[in-house]
């Protein structure tokens, strides 16, 4: 055999490995797709699948009926399905240090028992239905097959970055690994505006590398002025989200400039935990306006 078929051969080696990957096809209406997709799409850990995984995923979810008090995840027991939440709502306990504590809520779209797939770990906490619930569960095969490939590079490929942006300090290290999940990339070129004063806002921008310049109208029918500078674990794009309000200033690079972004609906569900900080920090860009005028 020639050196080229041997390459070849190995090259294709991890198709292969796909080919085979059979998932499980679970009978539903399209009713039934429809709704799964709908709460896929508020669920981080599927944001990055194309419509063909999706479609593989909601064809693999079988639903569970789970009634009030009943509990769904164990703390330490072996894990093999995660869960997205149709309707109702669960509570998540874990036991630290000998007591037992109470973490958060989970509703309709969110998405729990992902920890023991991507780690292959214990239970990390228990879940227990607070109302009558239907869930939808993905089986371990599909989801290692689909989603555990992408989130893991994901979740790698920020874990160090996160670690370091001031605003996140605060953050409990499990929900802010989730920020990874919904993180998308964008690059802007010197000179090039990430945001316009005025416009419509819906993104939240955090720079890995580069620098960028806040201006802003101060003066009327004077040219905006520079109101602040930004570097990498810097942030911005937050109060037009916070306050509903246009785009207060514009964000200019002034360098190549590469950020990760967070939409609307990623921004108010993820950052909920540091909306203070978020706040009290905005009451300096009042400061420095003041100063100029
Ligand atoms: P897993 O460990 O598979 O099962 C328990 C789930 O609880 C876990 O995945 C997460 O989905 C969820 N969970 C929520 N908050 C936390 C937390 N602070 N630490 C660990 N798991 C958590």
């Amino acid at each position: 055999k020639s050196h080229r078929a041997a390459v070849s051969a190995e090259a294709y080696g991890d198709w292969n490995k796909k080919e085979d990957f059979r998932p499980r096809v679970i009978p539903k209406s399209q009713d039934q797709k429809e709704r799964i997709a709908e709460r896929l799409s508020k669920a981080f850990m599927f944001s990055a699948l194309d419509e063909h995984e999706k479609e593989i995923v909601i064809n693999a979810m079988e639903e569970r009926i789970i009634g009030r008090g009943q509990t769904v995840i164990r703390q330490g027991d072996d894990g093999a399905e995660l869960f997205v939440v149709d309707s109702g709502t669960l509570q998540c306990f874990k036991v630290i240090n000998g007591q037992n504590k109470y973490l958060k809520d989970y509703n309709p779209g969110e998405a729990f028992g992902e920890l023991a797939m991507l780690y292959n770990a214990p239970r990390a906490a228990t879940i227990t239905a607070s109302s009558d619930c239907a869930l939808w569960s993905l089986d371990r095969e599909c989801f290692n097959h689909i989603v555990k490939g992408s989130a893991i590079r994901k979740r790698e490929r920020y874990d160090q970055f996160l670690s370091k942006v001031k605003l996140l300090e605060s953050m409990d290290p499990y929900e802010r690994s989730q920020l990874s999940d919904a993180f998308a990339n964008v690059v802007f070129n010197d000179g090039e505006y990430v945001i316009r004063e005025g416009e419509e806002g819906n993104e939240f921008f955090i720079i890995e590398e580069g620098t960028a310049v806040a201006t802003k109208t101060i003066h009327q029918g004077h040219p905006p002025e520079e109101v602040l500078r930004y570097s990498a674990g810097d942030y911005f794009g937050e109060l037009a989200l916070i306050k509903n309000e246009p785009r207060a200033a514009n964000v200019i690079a002034t360098s190549r400039l590469k950020c990760v972004s967070l939409d609307r609906h990623s921004f108010k569900r993820l950052l909920g935990p540091v909306e203070d900080i978020l706040k009290r920090n905005a009451r300096n860009y009042e400061e420095i306006i003041a100063k100029k005028k």
